[in-house]
């Protein structure tokens, strides 16, 4: 399969079995923005519930935080965002559009909608945080802003956490929530899109240990997508040179996928040194050191911070896990995601709609439903045609009820990538599925 095409057959598989679809298409579609249907709501929970249990439930040097999306203007003057976070761009004389000055087609002098030569005029800064106004009057003295990263939430709240959670430097915070940007160059499905949402570290540290902390959350965050079962070989760091570093960077390496349009960024490690920190102090009069309890020492501690977008880890997960096959003479589609990112654990089948077997089947689906372990009760249709609607959607195990379970009380489980059959007691149904989706 040519990669183009498994973009484009991912998009239409999104759509089909409801995991993503284009936000208000019904009036043409909003530019770069996403819903996430039945099937992907499960999969982002899934990724979002995986990246707080490891980043904050089982550690104790972190502590969570859902700070506003609207703050203080003032916030995005001090981060640099206001004078620093823009893109530039060029205008078109002949249709007036506009395109970022760094296009290879714009590099070349000509203009890639209407492609008139020569049109361009001077490179203008065009900042890319979206603008609203806070309270009953547009004005510009009310303007705020849609927060284009959720790490500055928690730098002005270091402080409150630290004293609040009895929190010792080094320590860290932990945030998921949304982001906006008006990328002038969004695309690639949910690759880049002009809201979504970010799981972010910001990780507290001593000056002068910000680099060993840097190398320490770099592998621990390649080690989580791996645990995800994402493949190692599609996976690689890609350090950034001095051009690359964003204005508060010293140090900054990208995790990157190699997607069907190349290698690119997928999550960003940074060190942020005290540079954030230090600007709000300067910004808000207001003292944002910490007091070393052993040592007295006073001292702004560096930022080590791990960002990464979930919409673009349910991208790596669905296209990692993309497969076409062909089995007995049959193609599927089949999604090979790791059992705990699947949005369906299970599916039940009756073999047929009669002799009891509906009875015994949505027992067992309401008992896995009960043990949070969301399941699919399917009687439509012939058990290949089931299989393949379970394929498709992700779900690992499908368990038939036939005529044997009526007289023996057992079931077959039917793994979705090996295409083995397991007969298992029914009332062994649950653990069977716990022990694989803890092992
Ligand atoms: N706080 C640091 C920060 O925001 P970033 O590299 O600009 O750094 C971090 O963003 C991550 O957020 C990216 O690696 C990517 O996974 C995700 N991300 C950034 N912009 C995005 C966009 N427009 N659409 C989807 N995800 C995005």
């Amino acid at each position: 399969m040519a990669d183009h095409d498994l973009m484009d057959k991912l998009v239409s598989l999104s759509k089909r079995r409801g995991f993503i679809f284009q936000s208000s298409e019904i009036y043409g579609g909003t530019g770069s923005v996403w819903d996430y249907g039945p099937l992907g709501i499960e999969l982002k929970r899934n990724v979002k519930e995986l990246w707080w249990s490891a980043m904050v439930h089982q550690r104790d040097d972190v502590e969570g935080l859902d700070a506003a999306i609207l703050m203080h203007p003032r916030v995005w003057e001090a981060s640099g965002h206001v004078e620093g976070f823009t893109d530039p761009l060029v205008e078109c004389s002949n249709c007036h559009r506009r395109f970022r000055a760094d296009l290879p087609e714009v590099e070349g002098g000509q203009c890639p909608s209407c492609g008139t030569r020569d049109a361009f005029g001077e490179a203008r800064s065009f900042n890319l945080m979206f603008k609203t106004f806070m309270g009953p009057v547009e004005e510009d003295a009310a303007t705020i802003y849609l927060r284009p990263e959720t790490a500055q939430g928690s730098y002005v709240n270091f402080l409150n956490v630290q004293t609040a959670a009895r929190q010792k430097v080094p320590f860290g915070i932990a945030q998921i929530g949304k982001a906006f940007r008006n990328e002038i160059t969004p695309g690639n499905f949910i690759f880049r899109t002009r809201e979504f949402e970010q799981m972010e570290l910001q990780f507290f540290v001593e000056p002068g240990t910000d680099d060993e902390w840097f190398e320490t959350w770099k592998e621990a965050r390649m080690a989580w997508h791996r645990s995800l079962g994402i493949r190692p070989e599609k996976l690689r760091f890609h350090e950034h040179g001095p051009d690359e570093l964003a204005h508060y960077a010293k140090k900054a390496v990208d995790i990157e996928y190699e997607y069907p349009f190349g290698w690119k960024e997928f999550e960003g490690v940074h060190n942020r040194t005290d540079f954030d920190l230090g600007r709000h102090q300067e910004y808000s009069g207001k003292r944002l050191e910490y007091i070393d309890p052993a040592s007295n020492a006073r001292y702004l501690p560096y930022v080590i911070e791990t960002a990464v977008g979930v919409d673009r880890t349910v991208l790596v997960a669905l296209l990692d896990a993309y497969r076409e096959e062909n089995v007995e003479g049959e193609e599927r589609v089949v999604l090979s995601l790791a059992p705990k990112l699947a949005p369906l654990k299970a599916a039940v089948f009756p073999l047929v709609k009669k002799d009891g077997m509906p009875e015994v089947a949505e027992k067992l689906h309401n008992e896995l439903r009960a043990a949070s372990m969301p399941s699919f009760y399917d009687a439509a249709g012939s058990i290949g045609r089931r299989y393949r609607r379970q394929d498709e959607a992700g779900t690992p195990w499908c368990i038939t009820v036939d005529g044997q379970t009526l007289e023996d009380q057992t079931v077959t489980i039917r793994d979705r990538d090996t295409l083995t059959q397991d007969r298992v007691a029914l009332d062994r149904v649950r653990s069977w599925i716990r022990e694989r989706l803890d092992g």
